[in-house]
């Protein structure tokens, strides 16, 4: 029925434009995030390496932190981009979600420069409100907290108003305004404080595990499903019938899959038998949309051919490309290294090792870092007024080498994980001078300094990808102008 709903008198441009506004803060801080990476992979092979200039606790801090802060602004920014085309109907309160804009952007720059300032000091209940919660992922002192919930609220306000004003609620919007809700939420559950380390992980886990294995993986389905219509022409009944699966299958097996991270933090044992199962069977809604997405495009190019025409074309070949390399990602990253150490029996080695980062490499950039970049090319294309944006060779070394560099730095850091559960866990017994012995040795060693080389290579993609950006759409444009 729906397969492109048309705006006729409007483009949507104001929140279209917002949208970019978070797109451009976000590949900025993707740029951050990858130079703290590169610094703190340079300090495991010199560990004196900007020591008490830069220590490694703040550089790994800042890199996850600006890792899931910029993937937020990407979000938020496909949502104010999308929404005009799903809704039919120019976003509500555009001046208001441009002043939250400013207010975060700046609540950011002051956290980040505060990190950087004061680096080591006791933890206290003023460092708390004032420096770092000490919560991995979500550092962000208690002021910042409240703030980011007010702007997100701010956010959601926008497009549920929005969405009540929508001529046709599509199934696209339906499921982003229930998934947004369920991930504004589940921050709270990562606020208040406890004495207990064990509660204080239990609640901590409720952010990190339901946000990326529940609420963000519903959310990047609906960014696929709206990029496959937009790319590809693809059937929206379709698209849709298969998000409606994914949403019933991720958040059954996502939500009782939590239980992969109790299995050590003092919850009772019950969660061993229950995290196993259910963690386990989280895969298979990443193969369903793996297999949809590629067996959807070419059932569309085969009834083409058999017609005897070309086939659907694809309007902006970078985004689809990376939205191709989304459905990779996020089946090897998420599903097979997921896999790998999701059982207790698997877990008692592996938990905590190097393994576990090659797992958050590859999920986090297959998963989300993909289809987020697919979507930037998408307000690229509007932006210029492009019809169909062909890759550029830029476009296509940036894929690349950041493709090759992720990968590259997971297989390393699987051999040097892979060395800790054979000498640190099975051999020597898993204690602290056990965990420093394994750190010396060879398979270590070189396994770290490929993930450095690795990363220099992914930082160079990201050059290119930059360089892409700003380039791409002027180059088309002359090309359509003079064509
Ligand atoms: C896109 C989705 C996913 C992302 C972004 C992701 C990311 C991560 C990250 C960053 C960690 C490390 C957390 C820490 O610092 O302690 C982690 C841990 C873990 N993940 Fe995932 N993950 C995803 C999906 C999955 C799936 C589908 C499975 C299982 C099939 C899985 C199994 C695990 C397990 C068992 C751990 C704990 C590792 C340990 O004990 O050290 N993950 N994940
Ligand atoms: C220039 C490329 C990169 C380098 C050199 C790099 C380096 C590092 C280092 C040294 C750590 C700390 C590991 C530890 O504590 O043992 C780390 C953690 C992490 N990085 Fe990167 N990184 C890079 C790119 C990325 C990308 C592209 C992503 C995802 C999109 C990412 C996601 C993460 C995550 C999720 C963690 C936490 C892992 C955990 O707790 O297990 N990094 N990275
Ligand atoms: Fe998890």
């Amino acid at each position: 029925m729906l397969t492109s709903i048309k705006t006729n008198q409007f483009e949507g441009n104001k929140s279209k434009e917002l949208g970019m506004m978070y797109f451009r803060v976000a590949i900025i801080l993707f740029g951050a995030q990858l130079l703290f990476g590169l610094v703190a992979a340079f300090q495991f092979i010199f560990p004196g390496f900007l020591f008490e200039v830069l220590d490694f606790s703040v550089a790994r801090t800042v890199h996850i932190n600006a890792l899931v802060v910029w993937m937020l602004y990407a979000m938020i920014g496909s949502v104010y981009f999308l929404m005009p085309d799903e809704t039919g109907v120019e976003t509500v309160g555009i001046g208001i979600g441009k002043l939250a804009f400013w207010v975060l952007t700046a609540a950011v720059t002051v956290v980040v420069l505060v990190y950087i300032l004061i680096q080591v000091g006791p933890g206290k209940e003023s460092s708390i409100w004032l420096i770092n919660e000490g919560r991995e992922y979500l550092e962000a002192p208690r002021w910042a907290d409240i703030g980011i919930v007010v702007v997100v609220l701010t956010f959601y306000w926008n497009v549920f108003a929005t969405f009540m004003k929508a001529k046709v609620k599509t199934g696209i919007m339906q499921v982003l305004i229930a998934d947004l809700m369920a991930l504004a939420g589940l921050y709270l559950a990562g606020m208040f404080f406890t004495d207990n380390i064990s509660m204080d992980q239990y609640w901590w886990w409720w952010v990190i595990h339901l946000w990326v294995e529940a609420t963000w993986e519903v959310f990047v389905g609906a960014l696929a499903a709206y990029a496959l219509i937009k790319l590809i022409g693809a059937k929206r009944e379709i698209v849709e019938m298969w998000l409606w699966i994914e949403v019933l299958m991720l958040f059954g097996s996502g939500i009782l899959g939590l239980g992969h991270h109790y299995f050590w933090i003092g919850t009772p044992e019950y969660w061993w038998e229950i995290g196993a199962l259910f963690s386990a069977l989280e895969p298979v809604p990443l193969v369903a949309m793996f297999v949809h997405v590629l067996y959807d495009w070419g059932k569309e190019q085969g009834v083409a051919h058999a017609k005897g025409e070309t086939g659907s074309v694809v309007t902006n070949s970078p985004a689809m490309s990376w939205v191709v390399l989304n459905a990779f990602g996020n089946f090897l990253g998420a599903g097979i290294w997921g896999f790998f150490h999701t059982l207790p029996q698997v877990n008692i080695y592996t938990h905590g090792t190097q393994f576990t980062a090659a797992h958050g490499h590859l999920s986090f950039f297959g998963a989300y870092a993909t289809i987020l970049i697919g979507m930037m090319y998408i307000g690229i294309q509007y932006a210029y007024g492009i019809k169909i944006m062909k890759a550029t060779f830029k476009s296509k070394m940036g894929i690349f080498l950041i493709a090759f560099g992720v990968m590259g730095m997971t297989i390393a850091l699987t051999i040097a994980g892979y060395e800790q559960v054979l000498i640190e866990r099975a051999e020597l017994g898993a204690g602290w001078s056990a965990f420093f012995t394994a750190q010396e040795m060879p398979w270590y060693v070189q396994a770290q300094l490929w993930r450095a080389i690795m990363g220099v290579v992914t930082f160079v993609g990201f050059i290119y990808l930059v360089w892409d950006m700003l380039t791409i759409g002027k180059q088309a444009k002359l090309e359509q102008e003079g064509a």
